[in-house]
């Protein structure tokens, strides 16, 4: 039995045709829409690496089904950048090493973005290692993802109140 659902997927409406119901919405990414950047780790929710923006939340795509998201908004990081412009959490990552082999900072920006949000992160490094707890590092960059987050989270307050002078 397949089913359609519509997702806005990266600012951009899909129609998604589902063959399976069993499919989460990680493998539908990765394998169907091809969209890679979020990552599989455990696929069992402890891990982190597959975290996407659900309608603007944090959520473990391997612990979605796909078949449940008809009117979804859904942001992975391929759709995070702006053209050419990364996001200012991607920036922060770069500038301060917040990563090594890479594989757990698609989830990890992710999830600093939708922490950010929640407006939670402040410039605390407790509150954001206890924000960011989700999301498992094997290489154990956390000292420069805290420092990205932080420097991301001040950087986006300075602008927002910019904005709004
Ligand atoms: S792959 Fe989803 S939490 Fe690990
Ligand atoms: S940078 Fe390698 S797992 Fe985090």
């Amino acid at each position: 039995m397949s089913l359609c659902i519509n997702l806005t997927l990266n600012g951009e409406a899909r129609d998604v045709i589902i063959d399976d119901p069993r499919v989460t919405l990680l493998d539908l990414l990765r394998e169907r829409l091809a969209l890679p950047g979020t990552k599989k780790g455990c696929d069992r929710g402890q891990c982190g690496a597959c975290t996407v923006l659900l309608n603007g939340q944090r959520a473990n795509a391997c612990l979605m089904l796909a078949a449940g998201l008809d009117g979804a908004e859904i942001t992975t990081i391929d759709g995070l950048a702006v053209g050419e412009t990364l996001h200012p959490v991607q920036v922060a990552f770069i500038e301060n090493d917040g990563f090594q082999c890479g594989y757990c900072t698609p989830g990890q920006i992710m999830s600093a973005v939708g922490l950010i949000a929640e407006g939670d992160a402040g410039s605390d490094p407790e509150r954001i290692r206890e924000g960011m707890s989700g999301n498992i590092c094997r290489c154990g960059a956390y000292h420069g993802i805290t420092l990205a987050v932080q420097e991301a989270s001040r950087r986006m307050a300075a602008k927002d109140e910019g904005d709004t002078a």
